[in-house]
């Protein structure tokens, strides 16, 4: 091949690396989240199992209680995952998405994929709804 067409594919490849590098960080849009559905049933075994899951990888920032009312959680500005504000979406598959991928778009909360499994992150989204008001 001459170099124009090396050039060509070269830059087209290029061009793949970079999309392939936003895919990777860009949230899963919000209409395709709120369809998920929670594959885990919402029942004490998976509530407990949220809990404990909740309280290595979440506290730190939301609070032992969910209300973000720590020093901590104040500086950083976390959402209380106890009101009625969800400015992410409160169905189980918004939140879902907001623990797999982060909180975007300054993502001061980073995603969990590769931390949590999708099945533990669906425990933790059990517990989360039955903190508060999600709806
Ligand atoms: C490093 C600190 C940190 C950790 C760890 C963390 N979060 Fe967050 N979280 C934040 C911050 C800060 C925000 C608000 C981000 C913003 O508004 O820009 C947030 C936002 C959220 C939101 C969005 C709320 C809304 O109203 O849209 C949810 C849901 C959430 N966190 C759940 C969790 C869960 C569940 C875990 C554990 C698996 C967790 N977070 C771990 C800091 C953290």
């Amino acid at each position: 091949m001459g170099m124009r067409q090396g050039m060509a594919v070269a830059s087209g490849l290029l061009v793949c690396l970079f999309v392939g590098t936003l895919a990777a960080a860009q949230t899963t849009p919000r209409a395709a989240a709120a369809k998920m559905k929670n594959p885990v049933a919402s029942n004490p075994a998976s509530i407990t199992a949220g809990k404990a899951l909740y309280e290595k990888q979440c506290r730190m920032c939301h609070g032992a209680t969910g209300k973000a009312d720590t020093a901590a959680a104040k500086s950083m500005g976390a959402s209380d995952l106890t009101d009625a504000a969800w400015t992410r979406g409160s169905s189980d598959g918004e939140i879902f998405v907001v623990i797999q991928e982060g909180a975007g778009p300054e993502f001061k909360m980073k995603g969990f994929k590769g931390k949590l499994t999708d099945q533990d992150s669906w425990h933790v989204v059990n517990y989360v709804r039955s903190l508060g008001a999600a709806k």
